[in-house]
């Protein structure tokens, strides 16, 4: 079978065109059997030393999602004032939530520092901003283990190309000023960049940072960030990360820390994507087709507005046609098509020369893995309105769980109108 959503019976007891009917499109749908079981894998990832994971709620904060992600017995990792007040509004506890701050100012630290979370700063002007604020305290660093990794430039963040975190030559220069405001350095954090298939720059990064770490004498934990991938090639037999062998890398080397630093510590990772990008797909609808010096143009309502990584950083989503309820077969007569949006863009693209089955209009586009850095990433451009978000339960029910803007909600934010 060449559909992922049939294999998986994503959709349970709907099809896209009765969700399409029911809630309009585009609409992003979760399946909640996925998500529990990619939490599942990440909870489970390291079993041989005290272990935390915290789900990275940058990659999708629907409240829902939260919920589950709370009730799995995840930790989280909030970028802002906005996603820790999603967090504890989804009932986190505060001592389960870790800022991991950049840039930000006195009122955000403020946020933090006032409702008891932990946070990390990364860099020496911010360490020293927070020491103001928070003189005694206790907080963590973010340190660069000088090894990168991601799919793309703008979203790896450590090595040397970033504005990320506190780089190994200023780490002295950061305990002189958290003496000066007798900090107390109780956690180091790193992140290398988002989605490697391959272990191995992460492990290799984790070597360094652990070599880092140990020139800390108070540590209660490390974490480790986040970055695994998932195969956004599936359809053509991409395979997953190899979590069993990561598992076991990661065990063994964070036992053998263990047992050097020789104080109780907690390891963590801040997955994002592993956990949410896989338990959603895109439906949207063909409203035109056309061609153009060659090119066959599919003109969808899936615009930039709604899903960007294609148009931001060129990223590949799989897609699959369905007609009346059915997925069509790529085994059927194909053709390459560049499936566009409806924004006032030429770069509006969703897909370039993609072979899919012959397309109608009409047609629904089921666009894969859309769960992270999707509804998330999406925006108002053009005065378009965001879409709705529904779940697939574990009973196969369809559940709304963020309904679809209106135009007053847009006109809400200006005053007098
Ligand atoms: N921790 C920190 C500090 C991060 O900055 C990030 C992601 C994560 C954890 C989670 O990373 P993940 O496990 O999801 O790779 N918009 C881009 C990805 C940006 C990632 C930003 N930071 C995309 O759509 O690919």
């Amino acid at each position: 079978m060449n559909s992922f959503t049939q294999s998986t019976s994503f959709f349970g007891g709907s099809n896209p065109e009765e969700l399409a009917r029911s809630f309009g499109t585009p609409l992003y749908v979760y399946n909640e059997a996925i998500l529990r079981d990619r939490m599942r894998h990440m909870q489970g990832l390291i079993r041989s030393v005290p272990f935390t994971a915290n789900y990275s709620i940058k990659t999708n904060s629907n409240l829902t999602l939260l919920r589950i992600a709370l009730e799995e017995g995840l930790s989280a990792d909030a970028m802002s004032p906005g996603e820790i007040e999603f967090l504890l509004r989804a009932g986190f506890p505060q001592e389960r939530i870790f800022y991991v701050a950049n840039n930000v100012s006195d009122e955000e630290l403020r946020f933090a520092i006032d409702r008891g979370i932990m946070t990390s700063l990364d860099s020496v002007s911010q360490l020293e901003r927070f020491g103001r604020l928070n003189p005694n305290g206790k907080c963590a660093l973010r340190l660069n283990p000088g090894v990168g990794a991601g799919h793309h430039e703008k979203v790896i963040t450590a090595g040397k190309k970033t504005k990320f975190a506190i780089a190994q030559e200023d780490i002295d220069h950061a305990k002189i000023v958290a003496n000066k405001y007798n900090l107390k350095i109780v956690g180091v954090n790193q992140h290398i960049g988002s989605l490697f298939m391959d272990a191995t720059p992460y492990l290799q990064a984790i070597e360094n940072f652990l070599q880092l770490a140990k020139g800390f004498e108070d540590l209660e934990f490390v974490d480790f960030g986040g970055g695994f991938g998932i195969p956004y090639r599936k359809l053509s037999g991409e395979k997953t990360l190899d979590i069993d062998a990561t598992s076991k890398a990661l065990d063994h080397i964070c036992e053998q820390f263990a047992k050097e630093y020789g104080k109780p510590i907690v390891f963590k990772i801040e997955p994002g994507r592993y956990i949410a990008a896989e338990s959603c797909v895109l439906i949207g609808r063909v409203h035109s087709l056309k061609q153009n010096a060659g090119v066959h143009y599919v003109g969808t309502d899936i615009g930039m507005n709604v899903l960007v990584r294609p148009s931001m950083y060129g990223s590949w989503h799989d897609i699959e046609v369905y007609r009346d309820g059915e997925v069509l077969s790529s085994d059927d007569q194909t053709a390459i098509y560049t499936v566009v949006g409806n924004i006032c863009e030429t770069g509006d693209i969703l897909a370039k020369d993609r072979t899919l089955p012959i397309v109608r209009e009409n047609d629904l586009l089921v666009v894969l893995d859309a769960g992270a850095y999707g509804y998330c990433m999406s925006s108002n451009y053009n005065n378009r309105l965001k879409a709705a978000e529904v779940m697939i339960g574990t009973d196969g029910l369809p559940q709304l769980i963020r309904r679809r803007q209106t135009l007053e909600d847009l006109f809400r934010e200006f005053p007098g109108f």
